[in-house]
């Protein structure tokens, strides 16, 4: 083993406040990385081919026994023409391709073993959209530190994860691998993710480094067809979808993934804008960005580049780091240096940045530092590790709707039908990590079963209906978003039947329920809900876990209304008289959702008081009204007061919407600030309060300019976007 290199610094931003979201924020920036002696004495001794090989990320092969490579790849390796592999992992095989690398080459740099950890590794949580739904952000961040240590031990040191791409659209299969359609809470998800797989030293044996992906946009692609053309305004894409990205990179992420969608018809593979401009300069990000799989030869059949040279040559130029997949660089860029089409400074660049961030994660010190077979048997699959995802994944359920059904008694008679009743495979979902089915210790059905008495015959039916695993995620994208209709009908059937059905799904995008909702007299949405997915559907029915999963995204009542969201803006003409026609509305269908963003309910009942904000007030100009005043770069206080009505302790989330009246540019009507989680006893009563500062009234202005403007503001407060009080102030400069 060769040990030629001295240390490694990062140092990392001060961390993120995202634990407390109720108006506080981010006062992190981008983490920075000292330049590690070790890499300028490597730059001086590598060849121009040498360098080459630090921009090539390829992947092993799989047999049904586990990785192993293709020959051609582990000569590539040997001759250092590839610095970094993917799905490559446990602690024996990532040794010995370690070794190859680090024994067998002129140089002896480490390999980088990098993998799609999205949901867990071997123990699997809920899918990204249902964790979102906890708004639990320290579970969050618990749940990627679990992944990240598993991971870890198991030989990688690198995830393709926080997927940080808000979506609205439900057609789009990968808006599961998401945290919905609010920037706000995508962007306290992401940094807690980051947080948690990236720790406070990335040298460390159990962390690993944090990819955000993917940039930027991938989330609206037109049609709701995957890779599909994304466009809009700079403005739009700004506030709306740029914030999670940002706020990954301030919480200390090292890489960043190219997205395969164009924005302004520039593919995100070649775009200086997103790359150069907004990523490294705009933001000062000092890791690397690494391509999608064959992201950059994909450009050619997006008609941008006129051939894989040129695709290379325009990915390297816009500041794309790495290749994974496409070959382009590995097999182009010496020509396109010494071409001068792309300069040596600009792979330099590269590469630095690369070797830079295999110093911070030891790999320079001890290559095989992460390839301990004993930490991978202990730290695997832990009883910890369930107990949590089991917790976890109660909690990201999501109470839709409900009778008075649930929780069912235990030891009462139940039916436990439907198709998806004895799965185990679909609690996984995509991106499943290396979870196997196997470590899955029950279905809904086992887990019922260990509960209550099942029957046939019984009166009261739980109906586990959804989509199969594979109906979301990458390629997965659907014209309809309804259940498939032999399951609706099966609902139809019991409930002819006279029987009481409370319906659990398993799926990984909004659905289109407005049938199923009229027929079942409770309906649990349960995502797909990992390892422990069976056991944690079970707490949540028989009610030793109250749900308190609260929608991240809008459940529409047909397709026709997407894309709909809860920061829509009024229009010129908004729908407020039932029957007029010449306002925006559709002439078969309700303007509003069926589910609204935030919507969720719970075994007991929560009263609000009306918000109330103490303090100065001020005149409204040209009325003889008083309104609260916030000045300048000072802060407001609102207040609500929050009370269990009901005979249960249940946890609430406390949600705060602003609007700004009028604007330089229009504003949203309804904008998510703050929120917070807050558990009550029965009766018990606690004031929530969140404090209002000039930050979160700004906006990019016209003129693209962020800040806030004076004016009049509304206030929301509840437990949904639709369910909320109000209160006014006024912000003065
Ligand atoms: C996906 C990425 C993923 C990569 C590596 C691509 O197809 O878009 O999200 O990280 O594959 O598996």
């Amino acid at each position: 083993m060769r040990r030629a290199f001295l240390f490694a610094v990062v140092a990392f931003a001060v961390a993120a406040c995202a634990g407390t979201p109720n108006g506080s924020r981010s006062r992190a920036r981008a983490a920075r990385i000292k330049e590690d002696p070790r890499v300028d004495e490597l730059l001086k001794k590598m060849t121009l081919e040498e360098k080459v090989g630090q921009t090539v990320l390829f992947t092993s092969d799989w047999t049904v026994t586990g990785p192993s490579m293709r020959s051609g790849y582990l000569e590539d390796i040997k001759a250092g023409r590839c610095g970094a592999l993917l799905n490559a992992y446990t602690a024996d095989f990532t040794r010995e391709v370690q070794r190859v690398a680090v024994e067998e080459t002129r140089l002896g740099i480490p390999i980088l073993f990098g993998y799609d950890v999205i949901h867990g590794f071997r123990t699997i949580f809920p899918i990204n959209l249902g964790m979102s739904c906890s708004w639990d952000i320290p579970a969050i961040e618990e749940s990627a530190r679990i992944a990240a240590e598993e991971a870890a031990a198991a030989g990688l040191q690198w995830t393709y994860s926080p997927m940080c791409d808000i979506s609205v659209e439900p057609r789009w299969g990968r808006i599961s691998e998401g945290s919905g359609e609010d920037p706000y809470l995508g962007s306290l998800i992401s940094a807690a993710m980051t947080r948690g797989y990236q720790g406070d030293d990335l040298s460390k044996d159990n962390t690993i480094l944090a990819c955000v992906k993917h940039f930027a946009a991938y989330g609206a692609p037109q049609a709701g067809r995957d890779y599909n053309t994304v466009d809009m305004s700079e403005r739009w894409f700004r506030e709306f979808y740029l914030p999670p990205y940002k706020a990954a990179i301030d919480a200390g992420a090292l890489s960043v993934m190219a997205s395969f969608n164009e924005l302004d018809g520039v593919p995100a593979h070649a775009s200086n804008h997103l790359m150069n401009e907004i990523l490294k300069d705009e933001w000062g990000f000092e890791g690397f960005v690494v391509s999608d799989y064959t992201g950059i030869n994909e450009m050619i059949m997006h008609g941008y580049a006129a051939d894989e040279s040129h695709a290379a040559e325009l990915s390297m130029n816009a500041g794309l780091d790495m290749d994974m997949m496409s070959a382009a660089y590995m097999n182009h860029l010496t020509d396109l240096v010494k071409s001068g089409k792309v300069s040596e400074k600009t792979l330099d660049h590269a590469v630095r940045r690369i070797l830079n961030i295999k110093a911070a994660l030891g790999l320079l010190d001890d290559p095989y530092k992460y390839c301990d077979p004993q930490r991978e048997k202990e730290r695997t699959l832990t009883e910890e590790n369930k107990a949590f995802a089991r917790q976890f994944a109660a909690e990201s359920m999501v109470l839709l709707k409900n009778n008075g059904v649930l929780p069912l008694k235990k030891g009462e008679k139940i039916a436990v039908l439907g198709p998806m009743a004895a799965t185990k495979d679909d609690l996984l979902g995509s991106w499943r990590g290396a979870g196997q089915v196997e470590a899955v210790p029950a279905s809904i059905e086992d887990a019922i079963k260990e509960v209550t008495p099942v029957a046939a015959s019984a009166s009261k039916v739980v109906l586990v209906l959804g989509e199969p695993w594979d109906w979301t995620g990458e390629a997965a994208s659907r014209t309809s978003i309804n259940l498939p209709v032999e399951q609706t009908e099966l609902l139809k059937s019991l409930k002819k039947q006279g029987k009481t059905v409370a319906v659990v799904l398993l799926n990984g995008r909004p659905l289109d329920l407005s049938e199923e909702s009229e027929y079942a007299d409770a309906i649990l949405e349960a995502w797909y809900p990992g390892t422990m997915g069976g056991y944690a559907v079970a707490d949540v029915l028989f009610g030793d876990c109250n749900p308190s999963g609260k929608l991240s995204v809008t459940f529409p009542r047909d397709l026709g209304q997407v894309p709909i969201y809860h920061y829509a803006k009024n229009t010129g003409r908004p729908y407020i008289h039932p029957d007029a026609k010449y306002e925006s509305r559709y002439l078969d269908c309700p303007n509003e959702p069926l589910y609204a963003f935030g919507h969720g309910l719970s075994y007991t009942t929560f009263e609000y008081s009306a918000p109330v904000i103490p303090g100065s007030t001020s005149v409204i100009p040209g009325t003889d009204r008083e309104s609260p005043v916030l000045k300048g770069d000072g802060t407001l206080t609102v207040k609500v007061k929050v009370t269990n009505t009901g005979s249960v302790a249940g946890t609430e989330t406390v949600q705060l919407y602003i609007r700004d009246l009028v604007g330089s540019v229009t504003r949203p009507v309804k904008q998510l600030k703050g929120f917070e989680r807050i558990t009550l006893q029965p009766g018990e009563c606690r004031e929530v309060s969140f404090t209002i500062d000039s930050e979160m009234l700004s906006f990019y202005r016209q003129d693209m300019t962020w800040g806030p403007e004076p004016g009049d503001f509304k206030v929301f407060i509840g437990g949904a976007s639709d369910n909320v009080k109000e209160a006014s102030f006024r912000y003065e400069i």
